[in-house]
C-alpha cells in the first residue's frame, strides 16, 4: 500500500483477549485472509505462545519451523508459510517454553526481525496470547490498533477488565477496538461494551466498539475443514461482520515508514501509576 511516492504505510493489527477460547484465531485467520485477497500483502504472526494454532485453521501443513528458529538466527524465507488465499504466516510454537518467557535479548531480535518484516508487508496481523503475562502484553501492545475480543460471558468481561488495566498500567496502548464475539444483535453488543467501559473507567482508556459477530455455526465448520470461514462460506454473518471488521481496521490513516517496532517502544516508556482495577 502506498501512501505518497517511496513511502511505504504499514499497519499493524495485534488481536488480543482477557480470557482465552473467544475467537482471536478465526479473527485473525479472517480478517488476514480478506486483506489477501483485497491483493495486499500479508503476514499473520502466531504469537499465542501457549497454544498456537493459526496454521490449523488456515489449513497448513505442520509448520518446522516457528518464531523460535528465527530467534536462533534462521531466515525469514526458511519460516514463512504461506495460505492458499496467499497470507503469509509465521508460525507459532505451541508449547515451546522460550517463548512464553522471552528475555530482553529475544525481545531486541524480535524487534530487528519485525524491522524487516515491515519493509516486506503492507498488514501485520498479530494473534496474540490471551491473558496478562509479560509476552502476551507484549504482543498485544505491538500492534498500532489494538483489537479486543470479548464474549458475553461474566469471565470473558472480567479477564477483559484485567487485561485492559495492564496494558494501560505496562504498555502505552491509549485506544482500544472492542470487538464483542457471539451476540446476536448490535444491541446486545453494545450492552456488553456498556458493562466492559463501566469497569475500566478510571483508566482513561479510549476504548471503541468496533463490532460484533454472531454466533454462527459456520465457524466451526469452517475450522473441522480447517478453511478460513470467509473462503467458505463468503455470505454467512460471521463472514459478513469479518468483512465490515477488516475495512474498519483498514480505513483512517497507516503509519507511514517502516518499522513495527513502536509498540515496543511505547511499552518499555514509563506509565504513571493508577487506583486499583474495580471487578465488573
Ligand atoms: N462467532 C462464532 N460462532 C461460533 N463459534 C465460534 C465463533 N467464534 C469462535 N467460535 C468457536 O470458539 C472456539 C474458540 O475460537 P478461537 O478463535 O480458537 O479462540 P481463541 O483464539 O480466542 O482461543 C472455536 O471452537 C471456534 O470454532
Ligand atoms: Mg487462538
Amino acid at each position: 500500500m502506498q501512501t505518497h511516492e517511496g513511502m511505504k504505510a504499514l499497519r499493524v493489527i495485534s488481536v488480543t483477549s482477557g480470557k482465552g477460547g473467544v475467537g482471536k484465531t478465526h479473527l485473525a485467520a479472517n480478517v488476514s485472509t480478506l486483506c489477501a485477497k483485497a491483493g495486499l500483502r500479508v503476514l499473520a504472526i502466531d504469537a499465542d505462545a501457549g497454544l498456537a494454532n493459526l496454521d490449523v485453521l488456515l489449513g497448513l501443513s505442520p509448520p518446522r519451523s516457528h518464531v523460535g528458529h528465527l530467534l536462533d538466527g534462521a531466515t525469514l524465507d526458511e519460516v514463512l508459510l504461506e495460505s492458499a488465499s496467499g497470507v503469509k504466516v509465521l508460525p507459532g510454537a505451541p508449547g515451546e517454553r522460550r517463548l512464553t518467557h522471552l528475555d530482553a535479548g529475544d525481545l531486541r531480535a524480535l524487534v530487528s526481525i519485525w524491522d524487516e518484516l515491515a519493509e516486506r508487508f503492507d498488514v501485520v496481523l498479530v494473534d496474540a496470547g490471551p491473558g496478562v503475562g509479560d509476552d502476551a502484553l507484549f504482543f498485544s501492545a505491538t500492534g498500532q490498533r489494538v483489537v479486543v475480543l470479548v464474549t458475553e460471558e461474566p469471565t470473558s468481561l472480567a479477564d477483559a477488565a484485567v487485561l485492559l488495566t495492564s496494558l494501560r498500567r505496562t504498555t502505552a496502548v491509549r485506544e482500544v477496538d472492542v470487538v464483542v464475539n457471539g451476540v446476536r444483535t448490535w444491541r446486545s453488543a453494545q450492552a456488553v461494551f456498556a458493562r466492559l467501559e463501566g469497569a475500566v473507567a478510571h483508566l482513561s482508556l479510549g476504548l471503541k466498539l468496533l463490532a460484533h459477530v454472531p454466533d454462527d455455526q459456520n465457524v466451526r465448520r469452517a475450522a473441522m475443514q480447517r478453511r478460513p470461514l470467509v473462503e467458505l462460506a463468503p455470505t454467512s454473518p460471521a463472514a459478513r461482520a469479518f468483512e465490515k471488521i477488516t475495512q474498519s481496521l483498514l480505513e483512517g490513516p497507516a503509519r507511514v515508514g517502516g518499522g513495527v517496532t513502536v509498540g515496543v517502544e511505547r511499552q518499555l516508556g514509563p506509565t504513571p501509576p493508577l487506583p486499583p482495577l474495580r471487578v465488573v
